[in-house]
């Protein structure tokens, strides 16, 4: 029998543990001054943060952003290397906020926190009571090495940094718009183009709508005239005002129309509706009353108009009545008639807000 065990590899031995080097001391650890300067150091990069964070409000509003221009664009009056001045300093003074605070902490942990090594044994995931306790006591141990405790200078500047860096966050916020009071509301969100005489048109090509042009039955997404980006030149009227860019979408969003033909003796008029209709053609807002989805899935049977995002339905041929679904109130309804002319026009804006109704919506 021949003895393999000659051709193993030698079993090797575990290589020592070679520990934890010595830790050398840093010149703040054993030098008293240094340890100071350090501290002045990073109390002023937190200084700086503030400083910056002061700017930021100044720039806001001292540097003019420019006139909005009717295509949504802007044209800044104060430049700086052709870009405009405002979001330059805007940018650099935010950027600079929290890039001194991050320079300060990183500065104090490099300084002044404990650098002193140490090792942890790993252990089973659960945590054990004992685990517990060991943990807070070495989150207190954390903060007593920081020594927060003991530097009143730089966690007052620390403290007053954090605090600075939220003014930008907060003036940034006046541009989500003006707060909705009530007249505010019964400027912006309460109101759309529509006015008496207004023409219906449709939405794409923006050509004007007879009423024979429905049949009984039919459906069409509509707008008023001036709100659609026209394509042909010669249906532009002298007199009516014709919106461009970030306007243009604003209005559209609220006053988009859903025109529906019926006959006349399905409708069951709303109390004061009885002359809203014209033979039978209704015309009702096309945002849903829940959260706004566009809708125009039209059940012609029974003229419910379903929302396909959460299935509110709305009956067209009673005041916009909900008949199922999460909407809380009716599909706003528009008053039409006839112009001399022949073509279908408002008879006044919306007799309510349009569109969700997220805010307060009574605002009489
Ligand atoms: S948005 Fe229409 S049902 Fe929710």
């Amino acid at each position: 029998m021949s003895d393999h065990s000659d051709n193993l590899p030698a079993v090797q031995e575990p290589i020592a543990d070679p520990g934890l080097p010595a830790h050398t001391p840093r010149p703040t650890d054993i030098d008293p001054k240094a340890e100071r300067r350090a501290e002045r150091q990073v109390a002023f990069f937190f200084l700086l943060s503030m400083v910056m964070a002061v700017l930021f409000v100044v720039a806001y509003f001292s540097l003019d952003l420019g006139k909005l221009e009717e295509d949504g664009t802007r044209e800044a009056t104060d430049t700086f290397w052709g870009l405009g001045a405002s979001h330059v300093a805007l940018g650099v003074t935010l950027g600079l906020t929290m890039m001194f605070i991050g320079i300060g902490v990183i500065h104090w942990a490099r300084k002044l926190m404990s650098d002193v090594e140490i090792s942890e044994q790993r252990h089973p995931a659960a945590s054990s009571e004992e685990d517990r306790e060991e943990t807070l006591a070495a989150l207190q141990a954390g903060l007593e090495e920081s020594g927060i405790a003991r530097r009143p200078l730089v966690r007052n500047t620390l403290l007053g940094a954090l605090a600075f860096a939220g003014l930008p966050l907060i003036v940034g916020l006046t541009d989500l718009g003006p707060v909705a009071t009530s007249s505010v509301r019964r400027k912006t969100l309460e109101k759309t183009v529509w006015k008496e005489g207004t023409r219906i048109v449709r939405d794409v090509t923006g050509t004007p709508i007879r009423p024979e042009d429905l049949e009984v039955g039919d459906l069409l997404n509509a707008q008023p005239e001036g709100l659609v980006h026209l394509h042909d030149a010669s249906l532009k009227r002298e007199g009516v005002d014709y919106l461009e860019g970030a306007p243009l979408h604003i209005e559209k969003g609220k006053a988009s129309l859903i025109l529906l033909r019926m006959e006349p003796k399905d409708i069951t008029h709303g109390k004061g509706r009885e002359n809203w209709t014209h033979q039978g053609i209704v015309a009702y807002s096309k945002i849903c009353t829940h959260v706004g989805c566009p809708i125009s899935l039209n059940e012609q049977q029974t003229h419910h108009l379903l929302c396909p995002c959460h299935q509110s339905t709305f009956d067209l041929a009673d005041s916009g009545r909900v008949v199922f679904g999460p909407a809380a109130r009716a599909l706003p309804q528009l008053p039409i008639k006839v112009s001399e002319d022949g073509y279908l026009v408002a008879q006044s804006d919306f007799t309510e807000p349009v569109g969700p109704s997220y805010w307060e919506r009574d605002s009489k």
